[in-house]
């Protein structure tokens, strides 16, 4: 990790910008990014991965956080992006990312998104089912264009954080099984469409992985049906996608792999599966988001109400919640923090952050040891960068906070705080017809 945040001078320096002076200028709840911190994760898949072989291509999951800026600031390093639906295309696009390097996952492309994205260059797409193989080809041959495909098949192998999180295993709506042939069958038909190219396979386990054996496991299986590709169908894997899903640390407890100790892994794998029968190296590609931009996160609060249960806590209310962090209520995820007016204060106080949103679940942090707090008080909240904005929602008719972006020393708006007039901005008034 970089050292963007720091508690000095009695507060908290997100790239040498206090953050008292941000919650002074934008108010609160209040996402702020650190541009360093980006940078620094987007620096290491260029010069860890990119640089480093040949023949590969980082992208980053951008569901992970998808604006203008972060589009703008991800192309700067040559790699590519992840998108999943037409909308992240659509603003990847506006942001001036190159087409080419955009690759369209999903289990459910609609047929307008299809279009949508064959009609604006995108053409590399990880393929999920058979009516995809139909409507890629319809719109291919509309357009007159090639399409070059992964094809997405299940590994069967269970990793990740928590259970809505695994990707990879053999019960998924994710991708073809391997099972009876049918990955077969999705590939040859591939291979027999005018305007559809096979390329080769991906996988994606699940997020929020700590275990290098699930990597190990997956491309080894990959290896294999890549041998099965080719003695069946005499067909050459020529790409591997071994997605993403590299945990981080969200609190002391979380030990998370090295990059480079993944990828290594990877490319060691399938050189020396490649190797065993005499074929050159395939393009390899990766898709981490959340280790991008997870860490350049953090969330201001303003601290509210203050109420002591005798014996078992204090709850400590924020003026945001669920609505602005739903990884606490869905995935029973952890934290860290402080309160950053408090910074040098002992914590001895067990308390839960809880949001201001009416459902029990809405809680921001479980447990967490704080100096006692009081109305007023601001809370930082760690690791937010990745799933956060990007899963919020305005529940309860709460606008969505602001993004900042901070960079050496200065602070910038990158997304601006909603109004009550945003809340309505899609709501008519129409007479039935
Ligand atoms: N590739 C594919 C095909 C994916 O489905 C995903 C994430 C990624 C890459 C990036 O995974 P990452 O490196 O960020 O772990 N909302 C959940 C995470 C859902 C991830 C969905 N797919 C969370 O907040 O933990």
């Amino acid at each position: 990790q970089t050292q963007f945040a720091q508690i000095r001078d009695r507060s908290l320096y997100i790239d040498d910008v206090d953050a008292m002076d941000l919650v002074k200028k934008y108010g609160t709840p209040l996402y702020v990014m650190s541009e360093g911190h980006i940078r620094h994760q987007l620096n290491e898949l260029k010069t860890k991965f990119l640089d480093k072989y040949d023949h590969v291509l980082p992208l980053f999951a951008s569901k992970s956080f998808s604006c203008l800026e972060i589009y703008r600031i991800t192309s700067e390093f040559g790699i590519g992006i992840d998108c999943v639906s037409a909308g992240e295309i659509s603003i990847a696009l506006k942001a001036g990312f190159d087409p080419h390097k955009i690759y369209f996952h999903g289990n459910n492309k609609l047929p307008s998104e299809i279009d949508y994205a064959i009609a604006h260059d995108v053409d590399h797409f990880v393929i999920d089912n058979f009516y995809e193989i139909e409507l890629v080809e319809k719109y291919a041959k509309k357009y007159d264009k090639t399409i070059y495909a992964t094809v997405r098949v299940v590994p069967e192998i269970k990793a990740g954080g928590h259970g809505y999180i695994q990707t990879g295993h053999k019960d998924t709506k994710f991708g073809f099984s391997a099972r009876n042939g049918i990955y077969l069958k999705a590939i040859q038909q591939i291979v027999d469409s005018a305007h559809i190219e096979f390329e080769g396979i991906h996988c994606h386990i699940g997020s929020q992985v700590f275990d290098l054996y699930a990597y190990i496991s997956a491309m080894h299986r990959f290896v294999r049906f890549a041998y099965e590709i080719y003695d069946q169908l005499g067909v050459m894997v020529k790409v591997i996608n071994a997605g993403g899903g590299y945990g981080i640390a969200y609190t002391k407890k979380d030990e998370p792999l090295e990059f480079e100790t993944i990828t290594s892994e990877i490319m060691n794998i399938i050189k020396d599966g490649y190797d065993k029968r005499g074929w050159d190296m395939p393009m390899v590609l990766v898709e981490p988001g959340r280790y991008v931009v997870g860490n350049a996160g953090i969330t201001l609060y303003t601290v509210g109400s203050v109420k002591d249960i005798p014996d078992v806590r204090t709850y400590m209310s924020v003026d945001g919640g669920m609505t602005d962090n739903i990884r606490t209520a869905l995935y029973d995820a952890q934290y860290d923090g402080i309160i950053v007016n408090k910074a040098y204060e002992r914590r001895d106080t067990k308390v839960t952050v809880a949001g201001k949103i009416c459902e029990s679940a809405d809680i921001v942090v479980k447990e967490i040891m704080l100096p006692y707090p009081e109305p007023g008080d601001i809370f930082a909240q760690f690791s937010t960068g990745a799933y956060h904005y990007s899963m919020s929602s305005n529940y309860n008719q709460l606008p969505k906070p602001a993004v900042v972006f901070t960079y050496q020393g200065k602070s910038k708006l990158v997304i601006r705080r909603q109004t009550f007039d945003d809340l309505i901005a899609f709501d008519v008034q129409e007479d039935y017809q």
